[in-house]
């Protein structure tokens, strides 16, 4: 992207989240100083990149678990970057009358998805951001496109680490569960702190103090269990992203970072009010 003129409103001098995750994802959609401040975290945490895989990877078997299961409306927000075997790829090749909208408050990806999928009518993609759930739920477009009397599932997946304030990340949780019909699913991605040493832990927090998130929370599976009030946990519950549904236990074994437990997902079905 360097010797690209950024798109309108995109900061070039400013690291960004999802410019920062393209890169440990092996992308080309970010600049110098993403790479700069991801290669700081590579340094302390030389398996971020392994995580970001086994977190993408998480996404797809979610995506593909629940298509297979009857459901046909998915809501991701913090969407990121196009990359390969995105939520719409995943949900239509499972379930061809699948509609996807996705929701980012990063102008690139927003330039990004909408270049990428203006000609297609399964998504939608639209500027939000995770902490205003009503503007988002209430958006005219996106309840032309989703209907939330029928099953939808909403996808926090690597977002909400980027809400500082544990009220804050679990009120926001708190009010897209409570947007969502009976039968519908909340499935989330979250880093923990896992075995990392204190000194990583506040490296980490300082580079994304630096980004556009403007900060990194490291919750333990507990804090995320709770998100999850008024759900059934499917099994395997909450585990790290590796350990949900693997498809090839041994393959995932194999790529499984040293510190794997770092990244906790769960996918949850709503049952009560
Ligand atoms: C680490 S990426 C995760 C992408 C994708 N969900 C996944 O799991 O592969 C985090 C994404 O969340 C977005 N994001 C961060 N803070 C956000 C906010 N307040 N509102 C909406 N999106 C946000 C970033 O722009 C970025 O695209």
């Amino acid at each position: 992207m360097d010797d690209r003129a950024p798109p309108p409103g995109v900061d070039p001098l400013t690291p960004s989240v999802a410019r920062m995750y393209d890169y440990f994802l092996g992308g080309t959609e970010n600049f110098a100083v993403d790479r700069e401040a991801a290669d700081i975290i590579l340094a302390v945490s030389p398996d971020a990149r392994v995580l970001a895989r086994a977190n993408r990877d998480f996404l797809g078997r979610v995506v593909r678990h629940l298509a297979q299961s009857g459901v046909r409306q998915f809501l991701d927000i913090g969407a990121g970057l196009p990359t390969q075997d995105n939520v719409h790829d995943v949900a239509l090749r499972n379930a061809p009358d699948a509609r996807v909208a996705y929701v980012d408050n990063d102008p690139m990806v927003l330039v990004h998805a909408t270049a990428l999928l203006a000609d297609n009518p399964s998504t939608l993609v639209m500027a939000g951001d995770v902490r205003d759930p009503l503007s988002i739920l209430c958006d005219p477009d996106l309840c032309r496109h989703l209907d939330f009397d029928e099953p939808v599932a909403v996808l926090l997946l690597s977002v909400l680490h980027f809400i500082v304030d544990d009220d804050e990340a679990a009120w926001i949780a708190a009010e897209f569960a409570e947007g969502l019909p009976l039968g519908g699913y909340l499935a989330i991605s979250h880093i923990t702190p896992g075995p990392l040493s204190p000194d990583t832990l506040n490296y980490g927090r300082a580079v994304y103090e630096r980004s556009t998130s403007q900060g990194l929370a490291f919750r333990k599976p507990e804090a995320i269990a709770k998100y999850f009030a008024g759900f059934d946990l499917l099994p395997p519950g909450i585990v790290p992203v590796n350990d949900w549904r693997p498809d090839d236990p041994a393959a995932q074994e194999r790529s499984r970072a040293p510190d794997g437990s770092v990244g906790v997902g769960a996918v949850g079905r709503k049952t009560a009010r």
